[in-house]
C-alpha cells in the first residue's frame, strides 16, 4: 500500500512536470513571435513525434528548454533560434524505425547509420520554409571528425556572406548540441557510443573546448538539473 501512494505520488509529479514542460515549449512558441506558419508547422510536427516515439518528444522538448535558458541566461542571444532549433532538432528521427529508438539498449551498426540520417531528414524537412532552423536542425551532430550532417558548406550564400549571421547560427547549433548531449547522457543508459564512464562534465568540455561557460551554466543551475530527474 505504502509503495502505490510512492508510485502514485511519483507518476503525479511525473505528469506535472510534463505538464509544465509542455507549457513552457507552447507558451515559448507564442512569446518569442514566431511566424504563424512556423508555429503551426511546429506544431504538427512535434505532435506526430509524440506519437511515433515519446522520449524523442520529450527529449526534443527538454532540449529546447535546455538550450533557451543557455542562451538567455548567458546573454549571447535572445534564444529563439536555440529555442525552435532545439525543440525541432531530432525532428528527422520521425522517418527512423520507432524500434531504433528504442532505449536502454545497444543498436547495431546499421541501425546507427540509419539513425544518422535524421540529421539531414530534418534538414530538407525544413530548408525550404526555416533556413536558419533547418541548419541548427541539420548540424547539431556535426561538430567533431566523428559527427555527421549538416556542415558549413550547405549554407546558403545570404549566410556564408554574413559574418554576423554565420556566426549567430554556428553559436546556435553549438548550444543545442550542448544540451543535447547532456540531455542523452543524463537520461539514457551510458554506453559505448556515448563515451564510456567518463564524467558528463569531462565528455562535454572534451567535444565542446570553445563553450566552458555554457558548460559550466548547463551544470549548475537547478532549473536544468531537475529536468534529469523525471
Ligand atoms: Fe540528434
Ligand atoms: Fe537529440
Amino acid at each position: 500500500m505504502k509503495n502505490n501512494s510512492f508510485e502514485k505520488l511519483k507518476s503525479d509529479s511525473r505528469e506535472w512536470f510534463e505538464k509544465k514542460l509542455k507549457e513552457f515549449a507552447l507558451g515559448k512558441l507564442k512569446e518569442l513571435n514566431f511566424s504563424y506558419g512556423l508555429a503551426e508547422k511546429t506544431l504538427g510536427l512535434i505532435g506526430k513525434m509524440e506519437k511515433h516515439n515519446r522520449p524523442t518528444y520529450w527529449h526534443m522538448l527538454r532540449v529546447a528548454k535546455v538550450s533557451y535558458m543557455i542562451a538567455n541566461k548567458l546573454g549571447q542571444s535572445d534564444g529563439k533560434l536555440e529555442f525552435i532549433g532545439g525543440l525541432l532538432h531530432d525532428i528527422g528521427k520521425l522517418e527512423v524505425d520507432p524500434k531504433s529508438l528504442v532505449q536502454y539498449r545497444d543498436i547495431t551498426d546499421e541501425e546507427y547509420e540509419k539513425i544518422k540520417e535524421h540529421t539531414f531528414l530534418g534538414y530538407k524537412n525544413l530548408k525550404d520554409d526555416y533556413a536558419l532552423t533547418a541548419l541548427v536542425v541539420g548540424g547539431h551532430h556535426g561538430f567533431t571528425d566523428k559527427g555527421y550532417g549538416i556542415t558549413e558548406k550547405y549554407y546558403p550564400n545570404f549566410i556564408k556572406q554574413n559574418q554576423k549571421l554565420k556566426y549567430r547560427v554556428i553559436n546556435a547549433i553549438r548550444t543545442v548540441a550542448i544540451a543535447d548531449f547532456a540531455d542523452a547522457a543524463r537520461t539514457r543508459r551510458t554506453n559505448e557510443r556515448s563515451g564510456g564512464n567518463v564524467p558528463l562534465d569531462d565528455k562535454l568540455k572534451e567535444k565542446f573546448p570553445e563553450d566552458e561557460e555554457k558548460i559550466e551554466y548547463l551544470l549548475k543551475d537547478p532549473e536544468i538539473l531537475i529536468l534529469y530527474d523525471k
